[in-house]
């Protein structure tokens, strides 16, 4: 097997429809992607393990999809508008800008030249017009991370269902970072997906519940393919913990280009709450919040036992889709000598997180008989709603096993002459390459059984 790069990943992305540079036919946007039907196929089935693992197989967690524009008000509060900044420097040289802690010994990595002006913070948010008059009096940002809304969401979720402290809300969605150097393909871009859990606690149990969700989150990653020895847990220095964090541990993982956080978990404590709710004076807040005189409303909760009212601490496991998607192909993407002559690259996916689930190949395109029967299995199988089955008609059954090979499909369906005969069709299993016959009748369960 040879080492791949990211080349290699973004060759592949590009060849099979997972991702296109976005604006491509008018020269691309930086730190923009497109997810193409293989991609967008895949990375919903990312979002869909995390929300299966995050809130249907839980008991003490509810969703939530909050709008994007998000009021200045909240992202002051949250001290978005005052720290959520990267510090930049101008090349005096060829003009270019860069993030000043990624250089290289200050220098620039475009002309080589050390003439660079002095770090100075750029605020990372996007801001856009709110209303047909666009004077700068009234405008929203593009929310930079998805989590602000579910605390100013709290009070409506705690009313609206029978929730109480321990739990959590959970959200899937867009947020987007005016990135200076956007850079190693999804990784860092200034358009992307999170997944963040928001879990309230009762201060004291703040400790042991962030352990929890530390090992939780690293069990799940392995859960989607990737290798534990390939993930590393770190423990944020104190003097780099964001504002809000008491204590953070990033899931590192061994990027192509090196090892990165793909999540972090964060102890929030009562920062955000504490930040956005009214009467900021009846709790005793612990982190150091900024007044607030325009809240309509109190996010904290009775402790039932002592009658007294109190914010509760917030652990939050977030993790970036876009990032995940990156880790996983790598981990899945293998070249493979199938012998003396010839090579296969093979997408060894779970198989839950396939974009095909099954390919249906009738040996011959243009014989009617075959076709469709193939179609009929086709629509049986993808009736029975475990993703998406697709039909290849294109009478290359050679080129179809290399096609899906490398989009990462389970087993492709070959239905021939035999089939007519017997009522059978060959089954080729994805990592095995091996084939067997399944009679039609067995087919739906064998597929079930298989991806379960
Ligand atoms: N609410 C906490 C928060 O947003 P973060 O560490 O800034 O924390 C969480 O972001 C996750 O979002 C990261 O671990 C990463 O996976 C993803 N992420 C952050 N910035 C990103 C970017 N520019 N491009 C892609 N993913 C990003």
């Amino acid at each position: 097997m040879v080492a791949k790069t990211m080349e290699d990943l973004v060759s592949l992305c590009k060849r099979r429809g997972f991702l296109f540079q976005s604006n491509d036919i008018y020269g691309g946007i930086k730190g923009l992607y497109d997810y193409g039907p293989m991609g967008v196929e895949f990375k919903n089935n990312l979002k869909q393990a995390w929300w299966k693992s995050m809130v249907y197989e839980r008991d003490d967690t509810e969703g939530l999809d909050a709008s994007i524009l998000s009021s200045p008000k909240v992202l002051k509060q949250s001290g978005h508008e005052d720290t959520f900044t990267d510090p930049l420097v101008d090349c005096r040289s060829c003009k270019s800008r860069w993030r000043a802690d990624q250089l290289d010994n200050n220098q620039c990595p475009q002309c080589k030249s050390k003439d660079l002006t002095k770090p100075r913070p750029f605020n990372l948010m996007f801001k856009t017009a709110i209303g047909p008059v666009d004077d700068g009096s009234s405008f929203a940002y593009l929310r930079p991370e998805t989590c602000q809304q579910i605390f100013t969401n709290f009070k409506n979720i705690l009313d609206s269902t029978s929730r109480s402290i321990p739990f959590g809300i959970a959200q899937i969605g867009k947020a987007f970072r005016n990135e200076i150097t956007p850079r190693n393909f999804i990784f860092r871009v200034r358009e992307f997906e999170q997944m963040e859990l928001e879990f309230f606690v009762q201060p004291g149990t703040d400790d042991d519940w962030h352990k929890y969700w530390v090992n939780k989150r690293i069990d799940w990653w392995i859960e989607q393919g990737i290798k534990k020895e390939n993930l590393k847990k770190i423990e944020v220095d104190e003097k780099e913990l964001a504002h809000y964090s008491k204590k953070t541990v990033d899931i590192n993982y061994l990027f192509p280009h090196g090892e990165e956080e793909l999540e972090g978990i964060a102890n929030r404590t009562d920062f955000d709450l504490g930040s956005h709710t009214k009467n900021q004076h009846e709790f005793q807040i612990r982190s150091n919040v900024m007044k607030n005189s325009d809240s309509t409303t109190k996010l904290a909760v009775q402790n039932l036992e002592e009658k007294n009212w109190y914010i509760p601490y917030v652990i939050e496991p977030s993790a970036g889709v876009d990032r995940g998607v990156l880790a996983i192909l790598n981990e899945a993407y293998q070249e493979e000598d199938i012998d003396k002559d010839n090579k296969r690259i093979v997408l060894s996916l779970k198989s839950h997180l396939s974009p095909i689930k099954a390919a249906i190949i009738p040996l011959k395109k243009n014989n009617e008989q075959l076709v469709n029967l193939s179609k009929e299995i086709k629509s049986n199988l993808q009736k029975l709603g475990l993703g998406r089955v697709v039909l290849e008609n294109s009478g290359n059954i050679g080129k179809n096993y290399r096609r899906h090979d490398e989009i990462g499909t389970p087993i492709c369906l070959t239905v021939d002459f035999q089939t007519l005969e017997d009522k059978s069709v060959t089954v080729r299993d994805r990592d095995t390459m091996k084939q067997e016959r399944v009679s039609i009748e067995k087919l739906s369960e064998y597929y079930k059984k298989y991806f379960n």
